[in-house]
């Protein structure tokens, strides 16, 4: 996580950085810092809290002038978000600022060399070894870029980071390993970032630095080397980018703006995978004959993402056939799983720069499984890396609470559920159809629930004082009650869990009080009434009952209920797209009401880029 920038041409660094920082704070905003080096040697400015905090410290960039710039805005891992464990950080002999992102691990040993060498420390973080480890090699030489080369080769882990040198201060060095570096080209100036996000106002050619490279950016060009100095081509590629997806566009937050924008992403996931009435997925080239072997699927993935694998599991072993199991993925990669040829492993991932998910993959492509992945970040580690990809095209996500993202990769499992089912005969043709049919009805469907969001706004402001809140289902609404119980608390701060609903009498059901919520995840018909039975246990020890389920069903629930929100009717294998939508809802209205920092939730990042 942390995001990086770094400007160098002949505008004001400060204020474009400024700009790139916000496009970033979904990857951190515990703290944020910016470093210009000019005439009077390197200056920094750094400030605990949001970007904002630094912007109104740096009068918007005023306090602040220079033409070469790195900033940075911080996760916290090695010490608390504090000014001074803020980045940028500058070395012992004053000479080198740094900004990184990701985890230097053999920090405690490098520390120790250092200090052994003279060096004195000042924050807690790792960052401070990298910074004072390139110082280092620099006093010996007065190379800076070797002096980088040579402190890479020691540091273990990962990390991308940008660098200044007073003495060379017309460039930014930077140099990666596992933690993403996008090198942005200008006219007359050139960017760094963490993310095309931060640099798609100011150019759309971009490269992405790999493993071990150094770039040396300047505003006349970049030059990138190997790991041995060696000088390499890198060719910029265009991005096509719409700008104002990644913006509010007049929404409080991004998230309420995400959940409306969910029925048009899932057209665009569905409708170019679809044609003639059949699924195709051209796009993801997976040989029939292989498809036909598949002894085994594994879902992998981490939070809301796991939980797309959550439902998926049942649909593939209900429609296709294949047995399925969804492991979480910081779990999968060391579980020793049993995999062969014949196992399928399908990494679900929005940035597709989840370290346990790629660490996950790479477990998987170890042990000899083929992998494809589900992924909405083009050109991600992720992607690049699997055998297969299927990109959920559901445009920039940057609430932090997952949405958009969970509709699409959901949607794209319906669509290998269909394929492989198809290939494998375990469905005919005409059932086949008949699904397809409703997938393509599903975003009109998905629009009626969202027109009903006043409903699930008034039923917010009944439970909102809640301080604990269960959720049960079974089956895909046991996958449901899992997104709905996350969404509700990450943004929402109340304690919540989810259950299967039979399971809640093995004991969850002790923490049952007079006037406890139980969310009672109902979609799942032939299930409904076992559901309903458990909820009506729970409501004779004192819960309230608020139930979510088709509108088929609805007098069926209503009796062991107190209130309840309704689904239209879909095909089976659909549901969790519908029964998602009250859920998200209802934890946003729920957050608002708590006055909770919806899209920035406490202690959390997007791009979980640490293990
Ligand atoms: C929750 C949420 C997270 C992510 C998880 C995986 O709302 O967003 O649980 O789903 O961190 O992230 P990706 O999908 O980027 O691998």
């Amino acid at each position: 996580m942390c995001g990086i920038v770094g400007y160098v041409g002949t505008d004001e660094a400060v204020p474009i950085m400024l700009d790139g920082l916000r496009k970033l704070e979904y990857r951190g905003y515990d703290s944020a810092g910016v470093a210009v080096c000019g005439g009077g040697g390197l200056t920094v400015a750094k400030a605990a809290g949001y970007v904002q905090a630094l912007c109104d410290i740096v009068e918007d960039g005023r306090r602040l002038p220079g033409h070469v710039g790195i900033g940075h805005t911080r996760w916290a891992t090695h010490g608390r978000p504090t000014d001074e464990n803020a980045h940028p950080h500058i070395s012992d002999g004053g000479k080198i600022a740094v900004v990184h992102n990701g985890i230097i691990e053999n920090y405690a040993k490098l520390r120790e060399y250092l200090v052994s060498k003279g060096f004195a420390f000042n924050s807690e973080t790792d960052t401070e070894v990298a910074v004072n480890l390139i110082q280092h090699y620099y006093n010996k030489h007065g190379d800076a870029v070797r002096a980088v080369a040579q402190a890479a080769r020691r540091m273990e882990g990962s990390y991308a980071l940008g660098i200044l040198c007073e003495d060379r201060p017309d460039v930014i060095i930077a140099t990666r390993k596992e933690s993403p570096l996008v090198l942005g080209f200008g006219d007359g100036c050139n960017h760094i970032a963490s993310d095309v996000a931060a640099l798609v106002t100011h150019t759309r050619e971009v490269a992405r630095l790999e493993d071990d490279e150094i770039a040396v950016v300047s505003a006349a060009g970049v030059t990138v080397y190997n790991c041995d100095l060696e000088e390499i081509v890198k060719t910029p590629e265009h991005v096509d980018w719409d700008v104002s997806a990644a913006e509010k566009g007049g929404y409080e937050h991004f998230m309420i703006k995400e959940i409306l924008e969910q029925p048009d992403a899932l057209r665009k996931t569905v409708s170019p995978r679809i044609s003639g009435g059949r699924v195709t997925l051209g796009d993801a080239d997976i040989p029939d004959e292989y498809v036909k072997n598949i002894s085994k699927i594994y879902i992998v993935g981490c939070g809301t993402a796991s939980y797309v694998g959550a439902a998926a599991k049942y649909n593939f072993e209900k429609y296709a056939k294949i047995p399925a199991e969804t492991v979480m993925a910081s779990e999968f990669r060391y579980s020793e799983p049993i995999i062969d040829g014949t196992t399928l492993v399908i990494c679900i991932s929005q940035s597709g720069e989840t370290t346990d998910t790629i660490a996950a993959m790479r477990e998987a492509h170890r042990l000899g499984a083929r992998v494809l992945s589900i992924v909405n970040v083009v050109g991600s580690v992720l992607a690049r890396e699997s055998d297969w990809v299927l990109y959920t095209w559901a445009g920039p996500e940057i609430c932090v609470a997952s949405t958009k993202a969970y509709s699409t990769q959901l949607a794209v499992t319906y669509l290998l559920t269909l394929h492989f089912a198809q290939k494998r005969g375990a469905m005919s043709g005409a059932q086949c159809a008949e699904v397809v049919t409703e997938l393509q009805r599903l975003p009109e469907k998905m629009q009626l629930v969202i027109d009903d969001k006043h409903a699930i706004q008034y039923l917010a402001s009944i439970y909102f004082n809640n301080e604990d809140i269960f959720f049960i289902g079974r089956n895909i609404d046991y996958a449901l009650s899992l997104e709905g119980s996350l969404k509700l608390k990450e943004i929402s701060y109340i304690h919540s869990e989810a259950y299967a609903a039979g399971e809640l009498k093995h004991g969850p059901l002790a923490l049952v009080v007079d006037g406890t919520l139980v969310v009672a995840v109902a979609t799942y018909e032939k299930l409904i009434d076992k559901t309903m039975s458990n909820a009506s246990e729970a409501h004779s020890r004192g819960a309230r009952i608020l139930a979510v389920t088709t509108q088929s069903c609805a007098a069926r629930v209503a009796e062991a209920s107190e209130n309840v929100i309704t689904v239209p009717d879909t095909h089976d294998m659909l549901l969790p797209s519908l029964g998602v939508l009250p859920l998200q809802m209802f934890a946003y209205y729920v957050a608002l009401l708590r006055g909770c920092p919806i899209d920035k939730p406490r202690n959390l990042a997007k791009a979980v880029t640490v293990e």
